[in-house]
């Protein structure tokens, strides 16, 4: 480890279970030295296992429905009593669209469902960081951080209407991020993830066609959960002080693909395989 976060001040949205990406940027900001509240939404602290990693990080949980302007300011309040001062990391890792849920198709969706999704996934980033900046929480040259998809910029028909709501995110990010760069040096990015098995990702139709898909296609192939983990301390490190309003692509090199060879295979006769040349052997 390398002590990354010394001394640092964060609040992480998401950890469900051991499998949610923010559980592992939990668990990487404990092992760089950071103190930090967890926070999910109250039905979440039943259901999932966030008690486990309060006790192995030495973190308090702190229930906020991320819709709830109320609960945001409880939160970032509790926060900054609890942790001593302003806050210099959060890590916005929240995802739910009904119409998946569902199983409504994109082309006939229910738009209260479609309205319930995108203020949970989208417009909670544009709450949060308001909460944060109205309340001058943040410490000068903070890193708000939050997690999106390509299919933001892309069209993967099965990510449904989460696919409009990655792109609102992203948007946030950079409107909100000027202002918030500007005004309190605080940075805003988003990372774009490769498919990660989670509960959120899981509950996309197809997700492990995609996962195997992105697989095949990405010249180092998928990103874990981990890896995503390590990417976001070093976006809430000093080392990165001047990223800001950007979408950091963290996918094994997926999103500058067209085609890769190990694809190429699936559709080529046996005859017409593409033959790769032999790699030399120096003595
Ligand atoms: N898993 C993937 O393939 C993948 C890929 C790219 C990006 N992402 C994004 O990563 C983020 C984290 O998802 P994950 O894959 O770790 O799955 P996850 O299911 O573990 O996390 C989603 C979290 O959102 C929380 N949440 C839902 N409604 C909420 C609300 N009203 N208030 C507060 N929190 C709420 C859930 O309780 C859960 O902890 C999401 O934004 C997701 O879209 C995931």
């Amino acid at each position: 480890m390398y002590n990354l976060l010394k001394g640092k001040k964060g609040i992480i949205f998401g950890a469900l279970d051991s499998k949610s990406i923010a559980w592992k940027v939990a668990e990487r900001a404990h092992e760089e030295g950071a103190k930090f509240v967890l926070t999910n939404a109250p039905v979440a602290l039943r259901l999932g296992t966030i008690s486990e990693l309060a006790e192995k990080t030495g973190s308090q949980v702190i229930p906020a429905d991320a819709t709830s302007i109320m609960d945001l300011e409880n939160l970032v309040e509790q926060a900054m009593e609890i942790l001593g001062g302003k806050i210099d990391f959060v890590l916005h890792s929240i995802g739910m669209s009904v119409n998946v849920r569902r199983g409504n198709h994109y082309t006939n969706q229910d738009y209260n469902f479609t309205k319930t999704g995108w203020d949970v996934s989208a417009l909670s980033f544009h709450r949060v960081m308001s909460v944060l900046y109205k309340k001058e929480a943040m410490n000068e040259w903070g890193s708000i951080v939050a997690l999106t998809y390509m299919a933001a910029q892309r069209v993967f028909p099965d990510y449904n209407d989460m696919a409009d709501n990655k792109a609102y995110l992203e948007s946030v990010a950079r409107s909100f991020g000027y202002f918030f760069s500007r005004d309190h040096k605080v940075r805003v990015n988003t990372i774009s993830q490769s498919p990660t098995v989670t509960t959120a990702g899981s509950g996309v139709k197809g997700f492990d066609g995609f996962v195997s898909f992105a697989e095949k296609m990405s010249p180092l192939g998928n990103a874990s959960a981990l890896e995503c983990a390590d990417y976001t301390i070093s976006l809430f490190s000093d080392l990165t002080k001047m990223v800001t309003l950007q979408n950091l692509f963290h996918d094994g090199g997926f999103s500058n693909m067209g085609i890769s060879t190990a694809i190429m295979d699936e559709f080529m006769k046996k005859d017409e395989k593409i033959e790769e040349p032999k790699k030399e052997i120096k003595e």
